[in-house]
């Protein structure tokens, strides 16, 4: 089952699969947008009921069978993530939710009685309180530079930005440990006497015109600007990605989903594959996969992108970038997730 695109009602193979063996999980479910999209159906009489009768079991089956470190990405829209998130909670606990992220999808409505709708939602959501999470960071652009006005250090030549090192509200939070004179100032610092000592030998302090210090974050020793739950930097399918598959969605998205819910070498499960985005954001982020979709024209799809993906993965973090050999990768003999039978 490892690397392979399973053609099946999602529900009849999830219950083959054995408990804690899949360490990532990211589905596309139909939205219950009471559509017929082609490709698949997505017309339900009752909202509640899609949630509760139909993706329910499933993603008990989920939950089951996500490793202790594992987490879900459900992907979803104003249809029914209000349903999905409440069934969510239910089978996850509500405090196992990571992340609600938003995702810009830019929009069009013929209507003039509402607003577009613009976005989707992806919630995320970990199996335990120890799940994989790789933080995704942007590059200080113009943006950050215009918002936090970086200063150049005269001494090191580096850029930093700077905050307070004292507390601004003393007599809420007393730690009388941390009060004492600096500078001909008398405050409850963030820090012991002999840190700041060290802060101000380290050139790690700046100094306001009345002698307050701050403390000083040198850009170049920060990874950047971590990416927040609000994603507007993704487009929707552009033309030269398009597959000719309903609500297919960009490589980009799911490939930055999958990196930072799992690790390189893991496994990651889609349920409601489609045209297989999963599994080749899987593949350029060398993670293993299994797809499952019950619609055979996503599996025939999947299949050319697979064979045309294969010859041209990057090894990522290589100063100088080669091809890797894909057989290779998935010559590694997978472990099996299917369960024993009796
Ligand atoms: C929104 S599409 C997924 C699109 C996919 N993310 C992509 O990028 O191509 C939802 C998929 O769920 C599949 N599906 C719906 N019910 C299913 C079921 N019971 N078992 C397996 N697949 C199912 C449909 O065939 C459809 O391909």
């Amino acid at each position: 089952m490892k690397n392979e695109y399973i053609v099946d009602d999602n529900l009849n193979v999830l219950r083959q699969i054995k408990g804690c063996s899949v360490d990532f999980v990211y589905i596309d479910p139909p939205f219950g947008k009471n559509r017929d999209f082609d490709d698949f159906d997505d017309r339900w009489n009752d909202i509640p009921l899609f949630v509760n009768e139909f993706l329910h079991p499933r993603i008990k089956e989920v939950h089951r069978i996500l490793s202790r470190k594992g987490s879900v990405c459900v992907h979803c829209d104003i249809s029914a993530s209000h349903y999905i998130k409440v069934m969510m909670d239910s089978v996850f606990g509500y405090n196992k939710l990571i992340n609600e992220i938003i995702w810009k999808t830019g929009g069009n409505s013929k209507t003039k009685k509402k607003m577009y709708k613009s976005h989707d939602t992806i919630l995320a959501y970990s199996k335990t309180a120890e799940y994989t999470f790789n933080p995704i960071y942007k590059p200080y652009g113009e943006e950050y530079f215009k918002k936090n006005n970086p200063k150049m250090c005269e001494i090191r030549n580096e850029y930093y930005s700077s905050c307070a090192i004292h507390n601004s509200q003393p007599e809420v939070v007393k730690r009388p440990n941390l009060r004492y004179e600096w500078n001909g100032h008398f405050k409850q610092w963030l820090v012991s006497e002999e840190k700041m000592k060290y802060l101000h030998k380290d050139n790690r302090l700046t100094y306001s015109k009345t002698g307050i210090p701050r403390i000083k974050r040198y850009l170049n020793e920060m990874e950047g600007v971590p990416i927040t739950d609000v994603w507007l930097d993704i487009s929707t399918i552009q033309n030269g990605e398009k597959l000719d598959y309903a609500t297919q969605k960009p490589i980009k998205l799911v490939e930055r989903i999958i990196s930072m819910f799992s690790n390189e070498g893991d496994l990651v499960l889609d349920c409601f594959a489609g045209s297989g985005t999963t599994g080749i954001a899987a593949i350029r982020t060398r993670r293993n996969f299994t797809l499952i979709d019950k619609n055979i024209k996503g599996k025939k799809i999947f299949d050319k992108r697979f064979r045309e993906t294969k010859g041209k993965i990057v090894v990522k973090n290589t100063k100088k970038k080669k091809v890797d050999k894909v057989s290779a990768f998935f010559q590694a003999k997978p472990r099996s997730i299917i369960k024993k039978k009796g």
